[in-house]
Parts: structure tokens; sequence; C-alpha cells
């Protein structure tokens, strides 16, 4: 059979989704309460690392340690992936010695590559186009504030980037209306869009995305491979910081969400980044409990 992957979160369907959150909060649990939880032990994920991470990489890491199993570090700097070894090749050779492949790249093409080479469960763990591992995380934190986010109303203001994608998947998945305010020319993929249907909805300014908005998300002006960039960005993105005014326009218990790292004064203030209203902090801690969650699904043994 061939292996399951998780490339995008249009992988999973929605009860399976659902399902993976509800194990990801007892996971979770689980740990907090010192609960040891197993299930894969002797399992290795090989994590190939071919652009920087900290969050990514420390909870990938330490879930599969604490699932019984343990993680091997990859970076093309001290791999052949650095130098010119085909991604194919890559991937039969790592997926005959390890039981699962997290891989965070640029090109998404490469991502499914390696997934069609691979005969174990490739993961997402960033790339230019999506970022689906982060959603889950952002899911798993709503979920635990608030409940179901079916029918709610999300804002993502600033880059049509990965994560604005990733967002577009799960508006599709948790059935959820997404407002999105971005520069022009740096929309979101038409096509994803498209995917969407009426449940996306461009908007003109920030404020018009935040208006009645029970959660608000934005991302850094520039991504990474985007550097070059910068000094660029900071002008065409300056009218889509979220702020205080940008927030009084979402409902007055609305969330904040970012997926870090945060650049502090440019895509968000300090005021809002470290607000009352800011779940920063569980997102990013969430992202090892739901991680964790997925890779027992991916990885352990046949339910
Ligand atoms: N949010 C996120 O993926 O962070 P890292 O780049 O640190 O992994
Ligand atoms: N959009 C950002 C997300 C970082 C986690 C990037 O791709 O750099």
């Amino acid at each position: 059979m061939p292996a399951r992957h998780f490339l995008s979160l249009l992988d999973f369907s929605s009860d399976e989704l659902r399902a993976l959150i509800a194990h990801a909060i007892d996971v979770k649990r689980k740990l907090k309460q010192g609960i040891a939880h197993t299930p894969l032990t002797g399992k290795l994920l090989a994590m190939i690392f071919e652009k920087s991470s900290t969050r990514t990489r420390v909870s990938f890491e330490a879930g599969m340690y604490q699932l019984g199993g343990h993680a091997m570090f990859m970076s093309p700097r001290d791999s052949h992936l650095g130098r010119g070894e085909p991604i194919e090749d890559s991937a039969r050779v790592i997926s005959s010695m390890v039981d699962g492949i997290l891989i965070r790249t640029f090109g998404h093409e490469r991502i499914q590559l390696l997934a069609k080479n691979s005969q174990v469960p490739v993961i997402n763990g960033l790339s230019d186009l999506l970022h689906p591992c982060q959603l889950l995380a952002d899911m798993q934190t709503w979920f635990e504030q608030r409940g179901d986010i079916a029918g709610a109303s999300v804002a993502w203001i600033g880059d049509g980037n990965n994560m604005c994608h990733s967002y577009i998947n799960a508006a599709i998945r948790f059935d959820f209306r997404l407002n999105i305010a971005c520069p022009a020319g740096h929309e979101p993929d038409a096509g994803l869009l498209e995917t969407g249907g009426d449940r996306i909805h461009l908007c003109a300014n920030a404020d018009d995305a935040a208006t009645d908005a029970d959660l608000v998300v934005t991302d850094v002006w520039a991504s990474m491979g985007q550097e070059q960039e910068q000094e660029q960005r900071l002008k065409t993105f300056a009218t889509y910081q979220v702020n205080r005014q940008v927030m009084a326009r979402a409902n007055a218990d609305a969330l904040f969400m970012h997926c870090l790292p945060a650049h502090r004064g440019e895509e968000v203030t300090a005021e809002v980044l470290d607000s009352a209203q800011s779940v920063i902090w569980q997102e990013a801690e969430n992202r090892l409990h739901v991680q964790k969650a997925l890779l027992e699904i991916l990885l352990g043994p046949a339910t």
C-alpha cells in the first residue's frame, strides 16, 4: 500500500482533521499530567531542512522523542541534497531506512517529488506554497479557546503567502469565512482562491477584512527566500499592519494569531502581538501537540 502523506490540509478530510485536533488535545493533556504516551517506540523520522526553523524543528524533534521514537536532522549543507543529488534518488534512499520524512523547502514540487518517490509518509514542514502543520496548531488553538470554528469569520491581513494559502485550505475543510486583504500584486494564488469558493472574500484594505472578524491573522511581509525584497515590501505593505485601529474593527472578543517569527512594528504592532487577545504562545506550543497526533496517525501502527 502506498504511504499516506501530509503535504496539504486537503490531504485529510474535515472529519479526519477534527479527529486529529481532538486527539492532539488529549495528547497534550497526557503530557501535562506526566502520563507517558509512546506509540512510536523504535520509529525514526528524518527531518530535511532546506530553510531555517526554530519551532518546526524543535516541535518535531521533541515530539518524536516524547512518542518514544527518534528524529534525525538533515541539512543541504552537510548532505548530498545540497550537492545536486536528485530529490527522487534521495527519497528512495532515505525512505528505505526511516519511518517518515519531514521536509521544509522552497518549491512545493520538490516536496511532491519526494513524496512520490518515498515508501514512507512525507510531511510538509513548509514550502513556498503551503504551511499545513502551522494550520493544525492554529486550529487546535482556536478549538481550545472557542470550540469549533465552523461559521466563524477570519481575517487574513498582509501577504498572500504560504500561510494565507493554508488558511484558504483551512476555510474549505473547517468551513469558515475568510476575508483576505493584501496589497495589489501580493494576492494569494488565483487557482487556490477559486477552490475556496464563496467562503473566501478579497477585501480592499485591512479595516474591511477585520470588520466583525472573530480571528485576525497575519505573517511576515517578506518570507524566507524573499530577503532581497524586504526594503521594497516594507513600503508596499505599510498600510497592512495589524494595529490597535485594525483590531478595533474586529469583534470585541476576537483572537489574534501569528505563526512566528514576528517583526514587531512591521506586520503587527508590539501592542497587539503582546496583548491579551493574542494567542501566539499557545499556537507555538500546540505545534508540538498537534504534530505528535499527526505523527501517530502517519507513522503509528495501522488501526
Ligand atoms: N512558525 C514556524 O513554522 O516557525 P519556524 O520557522 O521557527 O519553524
Ligand atoms: N511565511 C513565512 C512563514 C514562516 C514560518 C515564511 O515562509 O518564511
